[in-house]
């Protein structure tokens, strides 16, 4: 047995009882007693699932990570965690991020591990796993799972961005149910996760700009046997890794984010990033305001050509480089002498990167497009801000004042949206409530809600919207998310009512209700107590516990780090 301050060392190292019993009940899954002899013990954590699509091939993936820490001299031992697939899981897989964060952050505290490999992939398994991983804070690296292929449909290239489009042509009765069948069977070809600049990829992008991944990981295919490559890789960095205690918080500076904010900025990333960078910013322990996200990426445009901000898929972007080509070109923009997973620094692993296809990834002074990022507006409608991303809004609509079409709730929404009586044309805003973090709960993507059947007919693509909710990150429109204080709070978007003047000024970073402050306040006295939805189990907890959007909507108790200390020792 060798010397070492390995945490496994405290369990696979003792002698008597207690050693017999960490090494014995593991030999009985053919583990050789060579492995025991003081190496790196590196977790896998896995979030395969069959119901999560996305991440259905982790098992190979795995495979493939183990490979790399056998050949580096690690010890590999896969553990499962709570896994969220966003395409089944009700009322949202959002509802659930923090819980899945806490099975991260046990499992790897409670066991022999000296280091991790997150496997990552859909949307909120990669910020439900680096959550759990920054409140221990031992050596970890990500691994994504990488995007589906393009998806294919009578001769056209399709992916998720393509359901909001297909969805609303079916609302307007301009494609029927059969064609809606065949555009499922083509869109979704593949192992990965949602092939364009959705939440699942902005969420590749920033764990390696954040530097938690080898260079490369964001864009390669799922099926590209060069994802394995990178897992394998990754398997052998891991244990490396452990030797030179490069944990967590060495690399999550305050550099880092912000590099991880410019980045998203510049590839289209989702308004869901906010949120999640806040609630990981608030585990390491990096002070990070929502406020603070116009400053860092101000001033970079739109380099990624990508759905839904523009016209490629993932695909399409590893061929043309891959998030290495764009960091490359942000250099003048980032912190270039970070450390990152690999060792290296930000300018060492993207000095040299190329671009293959221009198209694809554009330059700082051709870009896709100058207006880029989630901007984060303020008014009095948004007292602790809201955001927007304006590279897949309506350009016509950045500045524009309206009256109210009110929903209290996305069950009057479904409800009312199509009546012919609702009493809506284009240039109102549809303000939809109580789809906040604790008021629906769990703040589903319904934020960027169908516009009313009568105006889709009328050719009206594009309204103002509003809500406290979320929006896919494969969603468009001019649409206003993540509202705070939310409705449910009482706060101001909890009375606005129908007619209301509304004005939202994008260049002016803005969000105005024209309502008298004392009208407002006699509003608000009349607003009945908010209901909880449950007084019991885990949905109870959330509600009583979950932060506001502005602050990353994590549980209160959850934000810092406990570290990787065990206290009791049971044996
Ligand atoms: Fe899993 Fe889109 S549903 S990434």
């Amino acid at each position: 047995m060798e010397e070492n301050n390995l945490r496994s060392t405290g369990w696979f190292g003792r002698d008597g009882k207690d050693g017999f019993i960490y090494r014995s009940w593991m030999k009985k899954q053919g583990l050789p007693s060579h492995l025991f002899d003081g190496r790196p013990v590196i977790g896998i954590c896995n979030t395969w699932s069959e119901l999560t699509p996305c991440n259905s091939h982790f098992r190979e993936l795995a495979q493939s990570v183990k490979n790399g820490i056998y050949e580096a001299g690690g010890f590999p031992v896969e553990f499962p965690v709570m896994s969220l697939g966003e395409s089944l899981m009700k009322p949202t897989a959002m509802l659930y991020r923090n819980l899945a964060s806490m099975d991260v952050e046990e499992s790897i505290r409670a066991n022999p591990l000296d280091g991790v490999v997150l496997l990552c992939g859909c949307d909120k398994t990669t910020a439900s796993l680096v959550m759990g991983a920054c409140s221990v804070n031992i050596p970890t690296i990500v691994v994504s799972g990488g995007p589906m292929l393009t998806g294919k449909f009578r001769g056209t290239d399709i992916s998720t961005s393509d359901l909001w489009r297909l969805s609303e042509e079916q609302r307007a009765g301009e494609i029927n149910q059969q064609d809606m069948l065949e555009a499922e069977a083509g869109m979704c070809r593949s192992n990965g996760h949602c092939a364009v600049m959705g939440t699942a990829s902005t969420m590749a992008c920033m764990v390696e700009s954040l530097g938690l991944s080898l260079p490369g990981n964001a864009a390669i295919p799922a099926m590209d046997s060069r994802r394995k490559i990178l897992a394998h890789m990754s398997g052998s960095r891991i244990v490396a890794m452990v030797k030179e205690n490069l944990k967590l918080s060495d690399i999550l500076t305050r550099q880092a984010f912000e590099n991880a904010i410019v980045t998203n900025t510049a590839v289209g990333g989702s308004t869901n990033f906010v949120i999640h960078l806040l609630a990981i910013a608030g585990r390491i322990g990096v002070n990070l305001s929502l406020h603070e996200f116009n400053g860092i990426g101000n001033n970079v445009p739109l380099l990624a050509n990508l759905q839904p901000s523009g016209k490629y898929f993932m695909e399409d972007l590893y061929y043309a480089g891959g998030l290495p080509a764009i960091m490359k070109e942000l250099l003048p923009f980032l912190h270039k002498d970070v450390i990152t997973a690999n060792g290296q620094t930000v300018n060492e692993n993207y000095a040299a990167a190329p671009c293959y296809n221009a198209a694809v990834i554009a330059t700082i002074d051709n870009p896709v497009n100058p207006i880029a990022g989630v901007i984060v507006i303020k008014g009095n409608l948004c007292i602790d801000g809201a955001v927007i991303k304006p590279s897949a809004a309506s350009p016509h609509l950045l500045q524009h004042t309206g009256k109210a079409v009110v929903f209290e709730n996305i069950e009057d929404y479904k409800e009312r949206i199509d009546k012919d009586d609702l009493a809506v044309d284009e240039n109102s805003i549809l303000v939809l409530k109580n789809v906040g973090p604790k008021g629906y709960p769990g703040m589903p993507e319904v934020g960027n809600m169908g516009l009313p059947i009568k105006l889709l007919k009328m050719g009206i693509t594009d309204m103002v919207r509003i809500s406290d909710g979320r929006m896919s990150g494969t969603g468009f429109g001019t649409v206003v998310l993540h509202v705070s204080p939310e409705a449910a709070l009482g706060s101001t978007l909890a009375i606005v009512q129908n007619g209301d003047e509304i004005t939202l000024d994008v260049f002016n970073k803005s969000l105005h209700l024209h309502v008298a402050d004392e009208e407002i306040a006699a509003r608000k006295a009349l607003l009945k107590p908010f209901k909880m939805a449950s007084d019991r189990g885990y949905v109870s907890l959330y509600q009583n516990t979950v932060e506001q959007a502005h602050l990353g909507a994590d549980l209160s108790f959850l934000k810092g780090s406990s570290g990787s200390i065990v206290t009791k020792d049971s044996h």
